[in-house]
């Protein structure tokens, strides 16, 4: 063979990695594992195990336990007990410990490498190069969070114990996603890896403990979904998951009304967006990253490529020629692009799903590429020929198939990348950097690239909008998560209901009969009767008769979504356009001061003056947001790459309130203006017991500016009119504050869109400490925030 030959034909030779420093780690275990629980090794309570396969050969690498309730239980109470001390060593100690891990990690790095490859299928090229350095820099940069804790975080303390649940697409990098932030902020935690690739946790938590690590702070335990399921059940005070939405729904449901802290990863089906003047070799590159990167089993993979029409026949031919160059193959093999599928389970999932995009009419593309004889593989795929309404453009494939549409303008292509249930990320592509980062916002996703794809840092908040979940993972946005108020453990329990006052006279005054004082409901911008024409008479403490509003039901609240829906020129009101509005409404609630003391004296029984101290406190707090309303920014993140992501502070959209009996005005007041100020629509149901302060405030509503259709008023039972906004499928978030029984169901019931949800488990605030029922805490829960990467350079 000449060098010419070689130089012809530019083919790659194989260039296999190493391996036997892993397979030396298993046989040192007798390739058996129990679980890592309060610092050793264990075996299963029920000596059950389940075998650890190989994706490349099929074989098998390891015997593994699988865990148990009792196992379960035993790594809680070992998390437990270690929590205290963990979080009391202090933050400068524990970021030695987190610097020691990330240290530990580089020193390990090729190990943690090859044994994640053999374990997950996936190419020796991106553990090396992207999962195991990343690992290391989440240590790194949460070991900093650890150090300035009590200087950034000064109002908030640990969580205590976190139930961790991973995928296995990344096992040990959603490991470290979740460890490192929980570890940091003083938390033990408690995870259980994926049955398909549990080996580089268990490689990790030996690793770790060598380092000096103390026992019970990590704690693993293997096993499959009843293992997962057995720890969202056990006492732990936050549970992080990553995975499928069906599994965070279930997760969702049984956690509601248990107080256990919750974020959610889930899956995606995320655009990736070329316009006509996108630098398209680039662009076809980044396609390539963004569905083949490992074996385009990731949650936020760019599945659907959304082509400008005007360049769309080229743009293909280019994908394709590309594509018969990509190289499936050995994991372990440095110079293959795309590796083994996790299990036969998932490949039958992904050749069914093409065969159904097939039959819908898709037009299937696939290179003629050598696939390995034995072991789990599939070839690249280009799905083209796709309609929206195709299975293949709706649902998460989670293998190498990309879907491909055509769009004509940049709102169409908004249109098209929005029409999802999900929002995780989105990529975006033209060389005009204003047409990107116009779009960018308009895209409901946690993450958007502009001319990149698939970007993560631990200063980078990851996560979703809608049914990708929500909360974020990585950087100060993550750090709440793992966080709680220290004011917390002096909350009390709020009390059941004072009994209704006794009924001293149903009949109105003399005066009152000759107008109909009826209140209606504030819908849209206008006063409308509800639907069923019900209404109920408001007594006052005294059960005499104040005023009778109306019963809202179903459809009232479904009106009220519709009118909030289409106000959503709110959100994208500038913030001193917002922040004025805020102080006219402060101003004009000023104005009828003593008519509102009156008000509240009669129907909560409080005394007059305790009714103006209200009154006031609720225009302080108007203040307050107003002037939030445009300082509550976002921040600039500078992730070890040339570029900036830009983290946006987001109207969430419609949301739905449900607000106490206590200080009827300022609970109302302290729900509604922080959402409002952020630019969200609401739709609130006011104080059960006093409904007639909100009647009354919407005339102050109606006469402060306020478009219509972003603040609606809907009065009735609050029990069912919150489940209703629970269940709305428009509605993206719900606030409960009420009895314990409230924040369980909103929290159930929330599963259909998996919305937002802000309950107070039936704990008191007390609405006038400022300090408490105002401020930072209350505007996080009011936005989403959006990460808008932007490298540059040449
Ligand atoms: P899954 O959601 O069932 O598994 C993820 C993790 O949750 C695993 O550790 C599993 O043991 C655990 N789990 C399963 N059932 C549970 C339960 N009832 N309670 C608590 N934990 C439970 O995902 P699976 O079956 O591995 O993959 C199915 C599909 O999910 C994939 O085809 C893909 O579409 C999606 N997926 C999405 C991921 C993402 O990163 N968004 C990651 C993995 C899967």
């Amino acid at each position: 063979m000449s060098v010419a030959h070689y130089f012809e034909t530019m083919d790659y030779g194989t260039a296999p990695e190493a391996n036997s420093e892993a397979r030396a780690w298993l046989e040192k275990h007798n390739h058996r594992f129990g679980h890592f629980i309060d610092g050793r090794f264990v075996a299963s309570s029920s000596k059950a195990t389940f075998e650890n396969k190989e994706p490349a050969s099929g074989k098998t690498l390891a015997s593994i336990a699988k865990g148990t309730k009792a196992d379960i239980a035993k790594a809680v109470a070992a998390a437990k007990s270690a929590q205290p001390k963990w979080a009391k060593l202090g933050g400068a100690a524990r970021a030695r410990h987190l610097y020691a891990l990330a240290r530990m990690v580089q020193r390990h790095a090729r190990l943690f490498a090859v044994l994640e490859a053999l374990d997950n299928g996936k190419p020796i090229r991106e553990t090396r190069d992207i999962d195991v350095p990343l690992v290391a820099r989440h240590f790194y940069h949460h070991a900093g969070w650890a150090q300035v804790m009590d200087r950034e975080f000064p109002d908030h303390e640990s969580v205590g114990v976190a139930g961790q649940i991973i995928p296995w697409n990344f096992p040990l990098l959603m490991l470290a996603w979740k460890v490192a932030p929980a570890l940091a902020f003083g938390n033990t935690v408690v995870v259980k890896p994926a049955e398909f690739t549990p080996l580089t946790a268990l490689l990790f938590a030996e690793l770790a403990h060598q380092a000096g690590l103390p026992k019970g702070v990590l704690n693993i335990v293997t096993g499959d979904g009843e293992t997962g399921a057995a720890l969202v059940d056990a006492p732990v005070d936050k549970i992080a998951f990553t995975g499928s939405t069906e599994v965070g729904r279930i997760i969702r449901a049984k956690t509601a009304g248990s107080g256990k802290k919750l974020t959610l990863e889930l899956g995606g089906k995320s655009p990736f967006i070329v316009f006509d003047d996108a630098d398209l070799d680039c662009a076809v590159e980044g396609v390539i990253d963004a569905i083949y990167f490992n074996q385009g089993q990731v949650c936020c993979a760019g599945s659907r490529l959304l082509v400008q029409e005007g360049i769309a026949a080229r743009f293909i031919e280019k994908l394709k020629t590309r594509m018969t160059h990509l190289r499936v193959g050995d994991p372990l093999d440095k110079s293959i692009d795309i590796g083994a599928i996790i299990d036969p389970v998932q490949r039958t999932r992904i050749e069914a799903l093409v065969k159904k995009g097939v039959s819908e009419g898709a037009l299937l593309f696939q290179p003629d590429c050598k696939l390995p004889k034995s072991g789990c593989f599939y070839p690249p795929t280009l799905l083209t020929n796709v309609a929206p309404a195709f299975t293949v453009a709706i649902e998460e494939i989670f293998g190498p198939v990309l879907v491909t549409m055509t769009f004509r303008t940049p709102n169409e292509a908004v249109a098209l990348a929005n029409n999802t249930r999900y929002g995780l990320a989105a990529s975006v592509w033209s060389e005009t950097l204003s047409l990107a980062l116009d779009i960018a916002p308009k895209l409901k996703s946690g993450v958007v690239w502009v001319n990149a794809t698939n970007l993560f840092d631990a200063s980078v908040g990851f996560g979703g909008y809608r049914e990708s979940g929500f909360g974020r993972e990585g950087g100060r946005e993550g750090a709440l998560a793992y966080l709680k108020l220290k004011n917390h453990a002096k909350r009390k329990l709020r009390k059941a209901g004072a009994p209704l006052p006794e009924v001293t006279s149903l009949n109105p005054p003399n005066d009152a009969l000759a107008i109909d004082r009826t209140a209606k409901l504030f819908i849209g911008g206008k006063q409308v009767r509800p639907d069923g024409n019900y209404s109920h008479v408001v007594l006052s403490m005294k059960g005499k008769w104040l005023g009778e509003v109306g019963e809202g039901n179903r459809k009232d609240i479904r009106n009220a979504v519709a009118a909030a829906r289409t106000a959503e020129a709110w959100s994208k009101a500038t913030t001193h356009n917002r922040a004025q509005i805020l102080y006219y409404l402060a101003e004009n609630l000023s104005a009828r001061a003593s008519e509102f003391a009156n008000r509240i004296a009669a129907s909560s029984g409080v005394t007059t003056s305790m009714a103006k101290r209200e009154v006031q406190a609720s225009i302080e707090r108007l203040f307050t947001y107003g002037a939030y309303a445009d300082k509550f920014e976002g921040a600039v993140h500078q992730p070890p790459l040339r570029g900036v992501a830009l983290a946006m502070k987001e109207a969430i959209g419609v949301v739905g309130v449900i607000c106490p009996d206590e200080a009827p005005l300022l609970s109302l007041i302290s729900l509604a203006a922080p959402l409002i100020a952020m630019g969200n629509r609401i739709i609130l149901v006011p104080s059960e017991r006093s409904p007639l302060i909100a009647t009354d405030f919407y005339q102050v509503i109606e006469t402060s500016d306020i478009p219509a259709g972003v603040f609606n008023i809907v009065t009735g039972s609050s029990h069912t009119l919150a489940k209703t906004l629970a269940e709305h499928d428009d509605v993206d978030a719900i606030w409960a504050f009420g009895d314990k029984k409230l924040s369980t169901f909103v929290e159930g019931s929330s599963i259909g869109n998996l919305k937002r949800t802000f309950v107070d488990d039936g704990y008191v605030t007390d609405w006038y400490d400022s300090k408490n029922a105002e401020g930072l805490q209350w505007l996080d829960h009011a936005v989403e925030i959006k990460n808008i990467w932007i490298p540059y350079g040449e």
